[in-house]
């Protein structure tokens, strides 16, 4: 079967097996089958966070768990539950439809409801981790299917366990998320600290948002400076932000103090890599099919045809003239195969 429709970058590549997963029943009958069930497996979700650079040899898992309901209504907060296959900016939407809000600053984000909690989305100063309740995941090797909360989960920034090898004890590859449960605190308490956003409120003389507001801010802001990866293939930001020490946060302010940095809660310093790839120059350069967006130099895109070889030697390219500017090593954000 071909990737292709499967990734949002576009990227070309094939699966040799490829399998739809509706249940966690699914899982366990796929596990038992004589031949499919020993082989390697990859699990698939909105194909949004990945660089595919060949074909996949491994079962590939496709995951279509689907539904949406209120789990439960508590004095405190909302319950939602969600199939994984179901599209994250629809949940947001359907949530805020409900009368349910707190997702509306996650508005947008590409890819479905069962990878959000794998590298803990975020966006406009609110992190998934912030609206995790619990999620339930079929483990790939026995079947059974367990709930994992969100200190099981090990959420970082654009991390998980779910992203950690076994090695360290993590479950790359190990499991599949089934179902996503959030929650939505009561009173619904607006997070408007994002610079963005704060420039929104000025324009539109309204300060007390409501969460539709935030939300059709929230799409407004992404549309303007993402590409849409069903029109430009892409994966969104392509490295982390990276964080740095006091020290090396000032070292690089001496050599450009223009540098976008920001402190943390700890005394680091997170550093934009958008704004450390513009200053290399690198935006609107292209190396074959694979170039960097116009208007967000921390976005890798596909101008048509490009090959997963030819998106890693952009990136690397990006890396080596960061490195060698700056000093710091960009770590890509999305998953490399
Ligand atoms: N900047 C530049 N030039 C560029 C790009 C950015 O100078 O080409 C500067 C901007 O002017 C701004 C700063 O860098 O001062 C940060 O840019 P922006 O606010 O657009 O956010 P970001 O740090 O590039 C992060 C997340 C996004 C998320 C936004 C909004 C990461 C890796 N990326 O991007 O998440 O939507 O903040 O919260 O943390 C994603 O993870 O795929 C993603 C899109």
């Amino acid at each position: 079967a071909s990737l292709k429709p499967y990734n949002s970058f576009g990227l070309p590549a094939l699966a040799r097996t490829l399998v739809r997963i509706g249940s966690d029943a699914d899982v366990r009958r796929l596990l038992a089958h004589p031949q499919l069930g020993l082989q390697p497996k990859f699990v698939l979700g909105g194909g949004s966070n990945l660089v595919l650079t060949h074909d996949l040899h491994e079962v590939v898992l496709k995951v279509e768990v689907m539904g949406r309901r209120l789990v439960a209504e508590l004095d405190d907060a909302f319950i939602i539950e969600f199939g994984a296959g179901e599209t994250w900016h629809e949940a947001v939407d359907w949530t805020l439809a409900q009368g349910w809000p707190g997702l509306e600053n996650l508005a947008l984000i590409p890819g479905t409801v069962g990878a959000a909690p794998v590298q803990n989305i975020g966006a406009y100063g609110l992190e998934l981790k912030d609206r995790f309740e619990s999620l339930d995941a079929v483990d790939l090797v026995t079947g059974r299917s367990v709930t994992l909360d969100a200190h099981a989960c090990h959420f970082g920034y654009r991390d998980s366990v779910f992203k950690q090898p076994a090695a360290d004890g993590g479950l790359a590859g190990k499991s599949l998320i089934t179902r996503v449960r959030l929650r939505l605190p009561k009173p619904w308490i607006p997070v408007l600290g994002y610079l963005d956003l704060q420039k929104k409120m000025v324009d539109a003389a309204n300060h007390h948002p409501d969460a539709r507001q935030i939300f059709d801010w929230v799409c407004a802001i992404r549309r303007a400076k993402l590409p849409d990866p069903a029109v430009i293939g892409n994966a969104g930001s392509f490295f982390k932000n990276p964080v740095v020490s006091e020290a090396q946060c000032m070292d690089i302010i001496a050599r450009d103090p223009h540098v976008v940095h920001y402190p943390m809660p700890d005394g680091q310093f997170k550093l934009a890599a958008g704004w450390l790839i513009d200053a290399c120059g690198w935006k609107g350069k292209t190396i074959g099919g694979a170039g960097v967006y116009e208007r967000q130099a921390l976005v890798l895109v596909n101008r048509g045809g490009a090959t997963g070889g030819e998106v890693v030697t952009l990136a690397r390219a990006i890396q080596e003239s960061v490195y060698g500017r700056f000093g710091i090593r960009l770590e890509p954000e999305p998953v490399l195969l």
